[in-house]
């Protein structure tokens, strides 16, 4: 994996395939993360990724991307609510990982202010709450709206859903006249078990964390689901104030709790980074037993004015910075090794635990991620662990990064058992017995039998009904797995004719266990419901590898329809000529994606499932803007060099806006340059093929009204 280059090492040219590589990994988590409340990866991933995208950034600025990750706060907004523009903007916080990084916040700040090291200058510190932030406005003490956060501009409209929530007060006396509140929106620990174990029972999909079962609460299109979920606000920020709520970051919380709100109880004023770090590590030895999640502890410096005079960079203030927790560890016995076949036939080993509880969690399942890392290796075949194995029976260490899936860290050998032996990765599908084979640079071991193998059918019907896909309501993972085991649905055509075939059958489906006439109706309803779909969710229920969420959105509003989409696979899957140019022109999809995508309809099997299944939908095109006035409309346009009238993220929205497509790369398919000082490279090539090259004011004179 690239991945595991240094930067140092890397080329112009890696870098900025590394850099498209990670721009669509980030944006493909951001979306599972805010937008589909379905996260793919871990947050210590995510801010890993994060993380190396700007250190390559900085190394090679002038390949920073258009669409560059850095400038980005959460992921847009979604389809169906309302959108509420923020009077303030909604900001996310700097990181510190260690105690050296928290006496350097404290030194940048007395420095910025002028202050020196034995000026007196206090901080609160506050649990940093896992849920998702919400802004409340209210008018002469009425609650009158209530706004996500979105991309920090623009947030969803959950006013309806907000009012439901008990914590929050719907009137307010003596507040100023204008009164932004924002806090956090959480679910306890219990609650969310209770909540996971009753969407089970009704066939609806399970969250993967307290955090994402808050999000999907709150962003219900029907207020009534949000009211039966147990949602709790905790009050920390506000946003426009028409009075100050008071002098001091520590009155401002303490007013907030006189006017009714609920405020973390673990608040303390702290006069340097001395006590700021003892109260973190109270926070922290009290972490497990609070009953809902937190992954840090927020330092904001306490006084109001300092505050203002601080301001803020891009994307966060220079006034606060969350001091994030470790991974929360345990140790426990690994009591078996089970080998799990995916959607695309990845054979996955997964860690039996002896249960032991992780920061709150009891945990009884961990990933093994590949026979690799059992082994000891990296994806390149250097050891990790000093080259120590994992083996059945050993002690090893756990840990939970307040994330998706808990992995195994490592091993004590010390106690490894006499008798244990080396773990023997399968050669052959323990589900269909098909030969799994590992391609040459690939870490993971894979399921030859395709549709025949029952284990990848199983998980691609999964995948298909999912939250991010066709969102089937009253079907989960529980009930797919039901209906496949009784021969009822063996690909994703087969669901929308299950009323058909049960019409009698209905019967039947009564009499199965936790299933009655209400609730099957409800189902066929609901399946009824999808027949009618966008293309992006059509093209990502396919389960195709490779072709994530973002991916999805990316072919559906380059190709618009089903009709063009198909028609121009059909001859791209020569893997060159015209069609296949204008597959690789789209920024976010490479080679890799492309052929994986081609080689899905290339597969006639596949292909004659994927046509069943679109006999019974109305596919729903991709809305693009009116671009009828455009002089870019259909160009593809690369940005190079820097820009001073917009930042890149503008500059890419406005042209995408225009109809053009913004890639990230100069080929023989850009139209049009548009070079700012300082490029480099791309500007070289552009001159070399013949391509336009215009600066920023030539760009701005040709969009010019528009
Ligand atoms: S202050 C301008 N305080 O963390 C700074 N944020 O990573 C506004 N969060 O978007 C945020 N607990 O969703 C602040 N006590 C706390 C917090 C907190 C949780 C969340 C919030 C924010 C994110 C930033």
């Amino acid at each position: 994996m690239t991945q595991d280059i240094s930067i140092s090492e890397l080329s112009e040219d890696e870098a900025t395939t590394e850099l498209a590589r990670l721009s669509g990994l980030i944006t493909s988590a951001n979306s599972a993360y805010h937008t589909k409340d379905a996260p793919e990866i871990s947050d210590a991933e995510f801010d890993a990724l994060k993380r190396r995208n700007l250190e390559i950034e900085e190394k090679f600025p002038h390949l920073k991307r258009a669409d560059s990750p850095t400038e980005q706060i959460g992921a847009s907004v979604a389809e169906g609510f309302g959108k509420i523009q923020h009077a303030v903007r909604m900001l996310s916080l700097g990181n510190a990982f260690d105690d050296q990084d928290v006496t350097d916040f404290d030194t940048r700040i007395r420095k910025y202010l002028g202050l020196d090291a034995t000026h007196p200058l206090s901080y609160t510190a506050e649990p940093k709450i896992d849920g998702l932030s919400l802004s409340l406005r209210y008018e002469r003490g009425r609650l009158v709206h209530a706004a996500t956060r979105g991309d920090g501009t623009t947030g969803e409209n959950v006013t309806e859903n907000a009012r439901t929530i008990s914590d929050i007060p719907q009137l307010v006396e003596n507040a100023p006249d204008v009164m932004e509140i924002r806090g956090e929106v959480y679910m306890s620990h219990a609650d969310f078990q209770a909540l996971n174990s009753a969407q089970e029972k009704k066939g609806d999909k399970t969250f993967s964390n307290p955090r994402n079962a808050a999000a999907g609460s709150l962003r219900q299109l029907d207020p009534e689901i949000t009211k039966s979920r147990p949602l709790k606000f905790f009050a920390y920020a506000w946003g426009e104030l028409s009075a100050p709520l008071s002098g001091t970051q520590f009155g401002a919380i303490g007013r907030m709790a006189q006017m009714g709100f609920s405020t973390n109880p673990l608040t303390q004023l702290c006069d340097g980074p001395t006590e700021l770090i003892k109260h973190y590590r109270s926070i922290e030895t009290a972490r497990s037993d609070l009953g809902y999640d937190i992954d840090g502890v927020v330092y904001k410096v306490d006084d109001l004015n300092l505050q203002t005079r601080l301001g803020f960079r891009s994307t966060t203030p220079r006034w606060a910075i969350a001091h994030k927790f470790p991974a929360e560890l345990a140790w426990t016995i690994l009591e078996s090794i089970d080998i799990q076949v995916g959607r695309t036939g990845a054979l996955s080993p997964v860690a039996r635990l002896k249960p032991v509880t992780v920061g709150g969690v009891v945990v009884s399942n961990a990933t093994l991620h590949n026979e690799d890392y059992i082994a000891g290796l990296d994806s390149n075949g250097a050891p990790i662990r000093e080259g120590r194995d994992i083996r059945v029976g050993d002690h090893v260490q756990v840990y939970r990064a307040g994330d998706v899936i808990p992995k195994i860290a490592d091993v004590d050998l010390k106690k490894r058992p006499e008798n244990s032996v080396a773990f023997d990765f399968p050669t052959r599908c323990p589900e269909c017995g098909s030969p799994a084979i590992r391609d040459e640079g690939d870490a993971v071991r894979r399921c030859t039998g395709g549709l025949i193998c029952p284990a990848q059918t199983v998980e691609k019907l999964k995948h298909f009904v999912s939250r991010g896909a066709f969102d089937i309501d009253g079907m989960g993972a529980k009930q797919v797995e039901q209906f496949h085991h009784d021969g009822w649905i063996k690909e994703p055509a087969d669901i929308f004719t299950l009323r058909d075939r049960f019409g009698q059958g209905l019967q039947q489906l009564k009499n199965r266990e936790g299933w009655g006439e209400k609730s099957a109706t409800a189902l066929f309803d609901a399946i009824d419901d999808r027949r009618k779909i966008d293309l992006d969710r059509v093209i990502f229920g396919l389960g195709i590898r490779h072709v994530g969420a973002a991916a999805s959105t990316l072919l559906a509003n380059h190709y618009g329809s089903w009709s063009a989409l198909t028609s121009a696979i059909e001859p791209a899957s020569a893997r060159e000529g015209a069609a296949w140019d204008d597959l690789l022109s789209i920024d976010g999809v490479g080679t890799v994606m492309a052929t994986s995508l081609v080689a899905a309809f290339e597969n006639p099997l596949e292909a004659a499932s994927i046509d069943r299944l679109v006999s019974h939908l109305t596919i729903v095109d991709a809305v693009l803007p009116d671009t009828s006035d455009s002089p870019v409309a259909g160009k593809t346009v690369v940005f190079t060099g820097s820009l001073e009238r917009m930042t890149r993220a503008e500059a890419k929205s406005r042209a995408e806006s225009l109809g053009a497509k913004v890639a990230g790369s100069v080929s023989k398919k850009t139209d049009l340059l548009v070079a700012g000082p300082g490029a480099g490279s791309k500007a070289k090539k552009a001159a070399e093929l013949g391509i336009d090259t215009i600066d920023e004011d030539g760009w701005f004179d040709l969009i010019d009204g528009l």
